[in-house]
């Protein structure tokens, strides 16, 4: 099983990468489980091409205050924290399925739950830890904020940060580059929402940053349009481009040399 989890900013752009490596790779014949684990936006089922999970998977624990309640005892368990789950023993109601594209929803925040983050979060990375299932890719879509990807690095194979060109989203990308080379896991980056004629003069402040700029995905209006309307994200041009390089990069730090395959399957 494969872990990536995407990061970067608010408004950069995971949701929308997210639904175009998972569509990316569906469409190659590979399982993929989205793990939506923002709890504070909605549209990602739809990015995607998914229904919407009935419910999450803190509704299915029994909601907010069940889950405030249980959390602790759940979390403590230390059986199921050593079991492995496997995509299909997880609850039908909070994953949205088709073919070999999977969806769970973590949970959404509620009115008045103050400690909703910490325990939606906690959630999301105790199935992050015990999800094992071989030929499956699992791509998680955060919350933006650099706090808690240090608790996940454990969890995780590979980090994919989606930066747009502000030079804050820039800096943010310099801190996680820092930061993943200190906890020794593979960190990709990603510009996002970039114009052709700006493209130059960002991937050179980047470097100047510290940052290597793995792929650049150019603005595009019909990315916009399906986040507008709640449409499966198209896959074309050179973002699809952008996308199948992101995926060959991945498969090329995940499989140090010798163990790779000859050719990628997204060249
Ligand atoms: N390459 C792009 N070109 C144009 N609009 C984009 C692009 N990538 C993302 N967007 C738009 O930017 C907004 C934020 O994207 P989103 O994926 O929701 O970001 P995040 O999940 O990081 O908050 C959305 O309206 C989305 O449609
Ligand atoms: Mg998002």
């Amino acid at each position: 099983m494969t872990k990536i989890m995407l990061c970067g900013r608010g408004g950069s752009g995971k949701s929308t990468v997210t639904a175009m490596m998972a569509r990316y790779l569906a469409a190659n014949g590979q399982n993929v489980l989205v793990v939506d684990a923002d709890a504070s936006s909605r549209g990602l089922a739809g990015l995607v091409g998914l229904k919407r999970p009935l419910r999450s998977l803190a509704d299915e624990l029994g909601g907010p205050e069940a889950l405030t309640r249980k959390l602790g005892a759940y979390l403590g368990n230390s059986t199921a924290l050593a079991s492995r789950i496997h995509v299909d023993e997880l609850p039908a109601a909070c994953t949205s399925r088709r073919d070999c594209l999977a969806l769970l929803e973590v949970g959404k925040a509620w009115p008045g739950g103050d400690d909703a983050g910490q325990i939606l979060e906690e959630l999301g990375r105790h199935v992050l830890g015990r999800l094992d299932d071989r030929n499956w890719w699992v791509l998680v879509d955060n919350e933006a904020g650099m706090d808690r990807y240090g608790a996940s690095h454990r969890l995780t194979d590979a980090f994919l940060f989606v930066s747009d060109g502000s030079q804050p989203s820039l800096e943010s990308a310099a801190f996680a580059a820092r930061l993943f080379l200190e906890v020794e896991k593979p960190l990709l980056t990603l510009l996002n929402q970039v114009e052709p004629a700006a493209e130059e003069t960002i991937v050179r402040r980047a470097k100047f940053l510290g940052v290597t700029v793995d792929a650049v995905i150019h603005a595009d209006p019909a990315l916009r349009e399906a986040a507008e309307k709640g449409c499966p994200v198209p896959l074309q041009g050179d973002a699809a481009a952008a996308i199948r390089k992101i995926l060959s990069r991945l498969e090329a730090v995940l499989n140090p040399s010798g163990r790779v395959r000859a050719r990628s399957r997204f060249q």
